[in-house]
């Protein structure tokens, strides 16, 4: 059977990186290809180094005025694209390129708190803020709106009235750690 290839996007810690990796590692089905980043010094990069995956960077000229990334791309062929705390825009040309091959996860319960500027820290911060009473994960298509294609898969956890910015984005970390993978492989198997 052939060899179903991912590539991941990432622009910081890339804690969901590591995870994602680590759950393919023994398969001899699904290989992650590669890691692009926008973050020449992001953290996701050493940990791409520990685990011996091959790392691209690339910067905002590259990623918005040239065929860079669409060429790094098409070199690789995926099979899926997989947005794992990638904060900048897709352009349209790369979505165009791949259709319903580029997916997102969103530290929230889409469509509360997406869009541009809710990212990371900022969703919890303003999950807290409006006192929900609970948040989760959104794994969804992308499109050429920011956190609007459709949804895949989302996953709930309680906010308690003494959770912090801190303790749900570790609560949301544990969904993200469980689910994330699981929808890679599926829509793998389908396609
Ligand atoms: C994750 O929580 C992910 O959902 C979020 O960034 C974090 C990255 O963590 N993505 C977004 O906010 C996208 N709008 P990680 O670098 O440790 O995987």
């Amino acid at each position: 059977m052939k060899t179903k290839r991912i590539v991941l996007f990432a622009s910081g810690s890339g804690s969901n990186v590591e995870n994602i990796v680590n759950y393919f590692k023994d398969s001899q089905r699904i290989e992650i290809a590669a890691v692009l980043t926008n973050k020449r010094h992001a953290k996701v990069l050493d940990r791409c180094d520990r685990l011996g995956i091959n790392a691209i960077y690339f910067n905002r000229h590259s990623f918005l005025k040239t065929d860079f990334v669409l060429n790094v791309l098409k070199s690789i062929r995926p099979d899926l694209i997989v947005l794992a705390g990638f904060l900048w825009k897709i352009p349209e040309d790369l979505i165009l390129s791949f259709p319903d091959k580029i997916i997102n996860i969103h530290p929230a319960l889409l469509p509360k708190y997406g869009g541009k500027g809710m990212y990371g820290s900022k969703v919890h911060e303003a999950v807290k803020a409006n006192n929900e009473v609970e948040t989760g994960i959104t794994i969804h298509y992308v499109n050429e709106n920011y956190d609007e294609g459709a949804i895949i898969q989302q996953a709930k956890t309680v906010v308690d009235p003494d959770d912090t910015p801190e303790t749900i984005a570790a609560k949301v970390h544990v969904l993200e750690y469980e689910h994330f993978p699981k929808v890679i492989a599926k829509l793998l198997a389908e396609n």
